[in-house]
């Protein structure tokens, strides 16, 4: 199971928070970009993320809470950015945002938040890296993990194998040590986690579970 660790924390800044996952075996950090307009909280800028790029040769796994995010993905397509996650609910053309993404060579995944039928993303399987199911209202780190979002992961897997399609299945929020194990049963092949990762000692948390 990959791992991404978000930086969205209460505990240390953006900065600190790379600098502590830049010491583990984490995959990638996960860039959380709000636009005060998809979700009401406004976090990191283009330019905060060139900042943070200068930080850490981990790769950036970034996920867009934005409306329109094709305007994004240039700009962050010249930096270390291995994922571009967008949410179906942010644009009315989601094909193209997704041509947008891989056609700069970025891995591209769309998310659902927890009020969207999964059904909607089914169509779009066989042009996604990965699909991504909430399981927090996306906005805030810190909030309580939804277990009853995993009959999406479910229905998820249960159609990229009957179809013979390659999508990976990514999960993001309120993952911790508690459902980690109904995480790993149900073959998740990513987990975003800030709370969990940072609250205790980060690197023995992510080195311990880079080892299973
Ligand atoms: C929520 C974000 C998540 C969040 C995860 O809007 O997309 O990535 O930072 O934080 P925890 O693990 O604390 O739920
Ligand atoms: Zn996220």
């Amino acid at each position: 199971m990959k791992l991404s660790g978000s930086i969205l924390s209460s505990k240390y800044s953006a900065k600190e928070a790379i600098n502590v996952y830049d010491k583990t075996d984490i995959d990638y950090i996960h860039i959380d970009v709000m636009d005060g307009k998809f979700v009401e909280s406004k976090t990191y800028t283009i330019g905060d993320i060139i900042k943070f790029s200068k930080l850490t040769n981990k790769p950036f796994d970034v996920h867009l809470m934005v409306n329109n995010p094709d305007k994004y993905i240039d700009d962050l397509s010249i930096l270390n950015v291995n994922n571009i996650t967008f949410h179906l609910e942010a644009t009315k053309k989601p094909l193209e945002v997704i041509e947008h993404i891989k056609n700069n060579g970025i891995k591209v995944g769309m998310a659902i938040s927890p009020e969207t039928n999964v059904k909607e993303l089914l169509d779009y399987l066989p042009y996604l890296d990965y699909a991504l199911v909430m399981t927090v209202t996306p906005g805030a780190s810190g909030q309580k993990f939804m277990e009853s979002m995993l009959y999406k992961v479910e229905i998820l897997k249960k159609t990229i194998e009957e179809k013979g399609f390659k999508t990976l299945v990514y999960v993001d929020g309120g993952v911790n040590e508690e459902n980690l194990p109904l995480l790993k049963e149900k073959d998740i092949d990513m987990v975003v986690s800030s709370n969990y990762f940072l609250s205790g000692n980060t690197k023995e948390i992510i080195n311990n579970l880079k080892k299973d």
